[in-house]
């Protein structure tokens, strides 16, 4: 399914306004979009706040319990995110307690912990922690929100792990290797961020486009701010750019490379969501389009990008990602 990456409607990607970050969700709720990812410490809670008030909104419209859109949340980077020793239980059920509060939920469909550091993937105490959470109804579900495949396959000795959420586009292939076929055969959902790579996977910029200064694509190009993968899934950005050429001259026309990106991500074995951050309505509108079931004909398109995908990568990707994340 697609789903819908919550981040820009809080902070980091330049100016969004509240009547915009409203009118955004509402657009992916309306285009039949049931699946919205957010965190604790998008604009510091702004971000839960907005997606809370869409699903209050839904709810006091007569929608029932069950047909209200799934919110999955983040927790763990609103202390030091690089230091271990702040997963106390009390900062744990603190953060979880914030977030129920933004988004008005008794119960949080799903909590992830957001990349935390290396350490805490084998500290079974703070997934005591989060067992008890759930035990106590505070939390439906509990997953992991990983940087590297190492951490994602160590959490998937997890048992009561639900879900990874790892990046997962054309220009990150290393999860195919393993993270999909074992999640799936554990039955754990997948949850691919960053599909479009920052937007470069969309084919709309060039080398004179210009960020502002408050969007991370200008200033955490080389993980300045946080890890270096999540601002064009770490790729340089020209060499992101030549990789997007030879991307869209596979496509020949027949399909945008948003959508192909978006249909060869669904198209993995062992995916269950891809989630396109969305800082404009039609933005979330096309990207809904992209999860409808595939014709015949899409289908064949992807099975020829697929080929180009994984060339591109062997060819320009491969040796500055693969080694890293
Ligand atoms: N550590 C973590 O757990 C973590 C880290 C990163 C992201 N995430 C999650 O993953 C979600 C998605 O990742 P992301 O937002 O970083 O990257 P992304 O989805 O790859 O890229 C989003 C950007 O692509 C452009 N875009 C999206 N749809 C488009 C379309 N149809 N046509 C043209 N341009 C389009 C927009 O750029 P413009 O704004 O320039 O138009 C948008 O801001 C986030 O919102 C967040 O929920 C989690």
């Amino acid at each position: 399914m697609i789903g819908q990456g919550c981040w820009q409607i809080g902070a980091d990607w330049g100016e969004v306004s509240d009547d915009s970050a409203r009118s955004v969700l509402e657009a992916a709720l309306d285009a039949g979009v049931t699946f919205f990812d957010t965190a604790d410490v998008y604009g510091d809670g702004r971000s839960e706040q907005l997606v809370g008030a869409m699903r209050a909104r839904r709810a006091s419209a007569g929608a029932a319990v069950s047909e209200l859109p799934f919110i999955a949340t983040k927790a763990s980077r609103r202390a030091d995110p690089f230091a271990p020793e702040t997963f106390t239980e009390e900062n744990l059920r603190g953060w979880v307690e914030r977030s129920r509060t933004n988004l008005a939920m008794d119960t949080l469909d799903l909590v992830q912990l957001h990349c935390p550091p290396p350490a805490i993937y084998r500290d079974d105490r703070v997934f005591d922690v989060l067992d008890a959470l759930a035990a106590e109804q505070k939390i439906a579900a509990w997953g992991v929100s990983v940087e590297t495949v190492e951490e994602a396959l160590i959490s998937l000795e997890r048992e009561h792990l639900a879900s990874i959420q790892i990046i997962l586009n054309p220009f990150r292939l290393k999860p195919l290797d393993q993270v999909l076929p074992l999640a799936a055969e554990r039955g754990v959902a997948i949850i691919a961020r960053v599909p479009l790579a920052s937007g470069l996977l969309t084919g709309k910029f060039s080398p004179q486009t210009r960020f502002a200064e408050n969007d991370h694509r200008s200033f955490n190009r080389h993980g300045e701010a946080f890890d270096q993968g999540e601002t064009f899934s770490g790729v340089d950005y020209e060499t992101g750019l030549a990789a997007v050429a030879r991307l869209e001259a596979a496509l020949e026309g027949e399909m945008s490379l948003p959508e192909a990106s978006l249909r060869w991500i669904l198209a993995q074995p062992g995916v269950t969501a891809a989630i396109p951050g969305a800082s404009r309505e039609e933005q979330a509108r096309a990207n809904a389009a992209a999860g409808s079931e595939p014709t015949a004909e899409q289908a064949a398109i992807i099975g020829r990008f697929d080929t180009a995908v994984h060339e591109t990568y062997d060819e320009l990707l491969r040796e500055s990602i693969h080694p890293r994340w």
